[in-house]
């Protein structure tokens, strides 16, 4: 696996191959990697000639400073995991490379509005774009053709399609499902900051989506019962809502169909977020 952190470097490094005519798969992710990484790595293998991975902690994206601080930072174990999926290239940009004099010169900033102000918008000011702004220079130096994002962020995810769409980049934006440890709580590198006591309420979370998931009901009904399994659980709820998988309105309960339920709240301090399908059903 080569091991690049200069940006002129991963720039020819990706242009070569696509020169070559291999096609790029791009996996953006900050480090701390588990087994939800390996899954995109597998799915980027499986899509592209060539596997280019970036470890960024990307500063913008933090709106609480003491979030970055504490972030994890494993990059010995990251490069290991990543050569043995069979990465082909490693990217750990510096600070400076990124965002050249950050934070006193401000950089550009990509603001994706509306679907970007609401859930992780709104609680986190500042944070997707933050989130658009590096992922956009990721795809610009990289020029990938396939990138892949875990659906555990799903907002994020809508967030870099919509970026992609307005923006006119020629990359395929690929979601992979969330990837869960056996008890179910989704696969997150913050779990790690997670007491043992504080793990098991965490699973209120999952808890909720796989009971409203395997019922049918009003959207605000589904709503309700969400609140109630997290709030027993212990979790200090963010929110718990029901919304239109690609434009993330809440529903309302006169809508039917396929919707996506998210969920976010704080165990012991670690902000949580999980989610999956459900379906909604008319009022009568
Ligand atoms: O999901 C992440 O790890 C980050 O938000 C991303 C997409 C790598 C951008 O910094």
């Amino acid at each position: 696996m080569r091991e690049l952190s200069d940006i002129e470097a991963w720039r020819q490094f990706a242009h070569g191959e696509r020169v070559a005519g291999r096609s790029v798969g791009l996996v953006p992710t900050m480090g701390a990697l588990h087994q939800g990484h390996v899954s995109l790595f597998r799915a980027a293998k499986a899509a592209s000639d060539v596997v280019i991975a970036t470890i960024f902690v990307n500063p913008r994206q933090f709106a609480d400073e003491n979030d970055l601080a504490r972030y994890p930072r494993t990059l010995e174990h990251d490069r290991e995991l990543a050569a043995e999926c069979g990465v082909d290239c490693l990217v750990t940009p510096t600070l400076d490379e990124m965002w050249p004099d950050y934070p006193d010169c401000t950089p550009t900033t990509v603001s994706v509005r509306g679907i970007g102000d609401v859930f992780e918008g709104a609680d986190r000011p500042g944070h997707f774009d933050g989130v658009a702004s590096v992922v956009a220079k990721l795809f610009a130096v990289t020029g990938p053709s396939h990138a892949f994002f875990g659906e555990k962020d799903f907002q994020q995810l809508a967030v870099v399609r919509q970026l992609v769409r307005d923006l006119g980049f020629d990359v395929e934006v690929v979601g992979c499902p969330i990837v869960r440890d056996e008890d179910g709580l989704a696969l997150s590198s913050r779990n790690v900051r997670l007491s043992s006591e504080a793990r098991r309420r965490a699973l209120g979370l999952s808890r909720a989506l796989s009971y409203v998931a395997s019922t049918s009901a009003r959207a605000s009904t589904l709503r309700a019962t969400m609140r109630t399994i997290l709030d027993d659980a212990g979790i200090d709820v963010a929110y718990a809502e029901v919304v239109d998988p690609r434009t993330l309105r809440p529903s309302g309960d006169d809508e039917s169909g396929p919707r996506r339920a998210l969920v976010a709240g704080f165990v012991d301090g670690v902000r949580l977020l999980d989610n999956g399908p459900v379906t909604v059903v008319r009022e009568n």
